[in-house]
């Protein structure tokens, strides 16, 4: 009989994770032998349901909200971009089974924006809205491509100064208040609050993006985000979601756990194609 290995995504709630449906198109691709299950795990139960997890043989886990920090420090050793990030949204067993951590979102996020949609970061103005786990997770792969500003803006300015604090090492990021953020402009808005989750909008000013200038939300639904229909509002070139960033993060964990590399285009168009189908027949 064929030999499936096991992988998951843990998270609460998980019902309506995409994860599942992504690494299965992944696998049927690249041919690999693989079951991927998504299961509901509070924070209470996350380290005996992860041991219990490994105990029975899984090779590999995704972690979602709420668990990336506690997944972070679950590991027994950490990627340097996990390190920094302080966030594990990918647990893989070793072969000393060991379980090594490691945050893929940022380098999803990078793949999303630079190689699928085009948008160069070299020498743009970025500014990320929220000072969050999700702002910690990409603040050093953008810094990476160098931008010319990068900027964090938050209610709370302390949790903004902090981050930018933490990696003033790595290039040149500042922290803002939206009051201050008046007269300026981006090339680039990111936005990394929860607030999309509930429908609602930071204070956004409307010449805050440059002309030609793009938004992304780390966030997707399946209709568009107050976020993104801010950024249609205010002539983005681009005003994208997180899906393709989801496809991109799962992409690297696929390759972590199974050492191939997945097309990711074909599977962000099938989805995109379903979501506008539904759209359509809701
Ligand atoms: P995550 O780990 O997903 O980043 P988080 O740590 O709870 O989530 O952070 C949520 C971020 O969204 C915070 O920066 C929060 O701002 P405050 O720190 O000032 O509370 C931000 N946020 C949530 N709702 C918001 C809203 N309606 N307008 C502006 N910022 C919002």
């Amino acid at each position: 009989m064929m030999k499936f290995d096991n992988y998951a995504v843990f998270g609460q709630p998980i019902s309506h994770s995409k994860s599942p449906r992504i690494h299965k198109l992944f696998a049927e691709q690249t041919g690999q032998l693989m079951d991927y299950a998504a299961q509901e795990v509070p924070a209470e139960t996350f380290a005996a349901a992860t041991s219990r997890f490994f105990a029975d043989g899984g090779i590999g886990l995704n972690c979602t909200v709420p668990l990336k920090e506690l997944a972070w420090q679950y590991a027994d050793q950490l990627t340097e971009r996990a390190r920094q990030a302080k966030a594990v949204n990918t647990l893989a067993r070793q072969a000393d089974d060991s379980i090594l951590g490691d945050n893929t979102d940022g380098i999803g996020l990078l793949n999303d924006l630079t190689i699928n949609h085009g948008i160069a970061l070299k020498d743009a103005k970025v500014l990320i809205l929220g000072a969050g786990g999700a702002t910690r997770g990409i603040v050093p792969p953008l810094l990476e491509q160098q931008p010319s500003t990068l900027i964090i803006v938050n209610r709370n300015i302390g949790k903004a100064q902090a981050i930018a604090e933490d990696f003033a090492a790595l290039g040149a990021v500042q922290a803002c208040d939206y009051a201050n953020l008046k007269d300026r402009q981006f090339d680039l808005i990111i936005n990394a609050t929860s607030a999309s989750l509930s429908g609602d909008l930071p204070p956004l000013q409307a010449d805050l993006l440059k002309a030609g200038g793009s938004c992304y939300d780390l966030a997707y639904a399946n209709q568009a985000t107050a976020f993104v229909t801010w950024g249609l509002a205010n002539k983005a070139a681009h005003s994208l979601d997180g899906l393709g960033m989801l496809v991109e993060q799962a992409a690297e964990a696929f390759f972590i756990w199974r050492g191939v590399r997945p097309q990711t285009s074909p599977v962000i168009s099938l989805l995109n194609a379903e979501r506008a189908l539904n759209n359509t027949n809701g």
